[in-house]
């Protein structure tokens, strides 16, 4: 019984990484693939902490949409740095996070140089080839870890094409370079990146 427990639970493992490997082969090489238990571990706490942050990003957004507009709601599309005292973050034992993108709003959201290349490589590959989520292992007691960020249709009224000009201009009071407008929905917008504990 306990040896074929062991088997299932091996077999789950060797699907959910393949799953990884098919994923993440399509823009790097196999050989960048991590696959042990406790790379997938990893992989576990990064997605609760995301999911809470974006789950709490969406419902700042829509509220703050719903108030006054976007020309009002501009600030809810911050992610601040006190976040990482948050719960789930801490728990995941996230160390810092940030979000990067190739036409970028805020010239301060630059990213570590090891999301870099991914950036790159994401902004000009198929949407439905950049993989749902990349680890890396930074160093002996560290992982990055990084999601692909695509554009919503909620996402429009502050990236899209058609802003009108209130919003136009605020944007520009507080983004005079920005360059993140112009997006459709389904686009590939940034990415969200981590670095957490071992
Ligand atoms: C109410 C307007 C508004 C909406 C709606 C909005 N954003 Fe933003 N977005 C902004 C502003 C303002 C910034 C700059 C934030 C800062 O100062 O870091 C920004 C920055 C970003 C960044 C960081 C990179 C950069 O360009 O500086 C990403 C990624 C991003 N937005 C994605 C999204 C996505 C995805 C959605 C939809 C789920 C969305 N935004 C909806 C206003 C908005």
């Amino acid at each position: 019984m306990i040896g074929w427990l062991m088997k299932k639970i091996k077999l789950t493992n060797i699907i959910r990484v393949s799953s990884l490997v098919i994923l993440t082969s399509s823009v790097f090489a196999l050989s960048s693939v991590l696959e042990t238990e406790e790379q997938l571990k990893a992989i576990e706490r990064a997605h609760t902490a995301t999911g809470d942050l974006k789950l709490n990003f969406r419902r700042t957004l829509k509220e703050e949409l719903d108030k006054g507009g976007p020309a009002k709601a501009l600030p809810a599309c911050r992610v601040k740095a006190p976040k990482i005292t948050n719960k789930s973050l801490g728990e995941s034992q996230v160390i810092r996070l940030g979000r990067a993108s190739h036409r970028i709003r805020n010239p301060l959201n630059i990213p570590p140089d090891w999301v870099k290349p991914y950036l790159e490589k994401f902004s000009q590959a198929n949407t439905s080839d950049i993989p749902k989520h990349v680890l890396v292992e930074l160093n002996p007691h560290r992982y990055g870890y990084i999601e692909p960020i695509f554009v919503e249709p909620i996402c429009l009224n502050c990236h899209g094409q058609d802003l009108g000009k209130e919003l136009r201009e605020a944007i520009l009071k507080d983004y005079p370079l920005d360059n993140a407008t112009g997006f459709k929905a389904g686009e590939f917008r940034g990415l969200l990146w981590l670095e957490m504990k071992k």
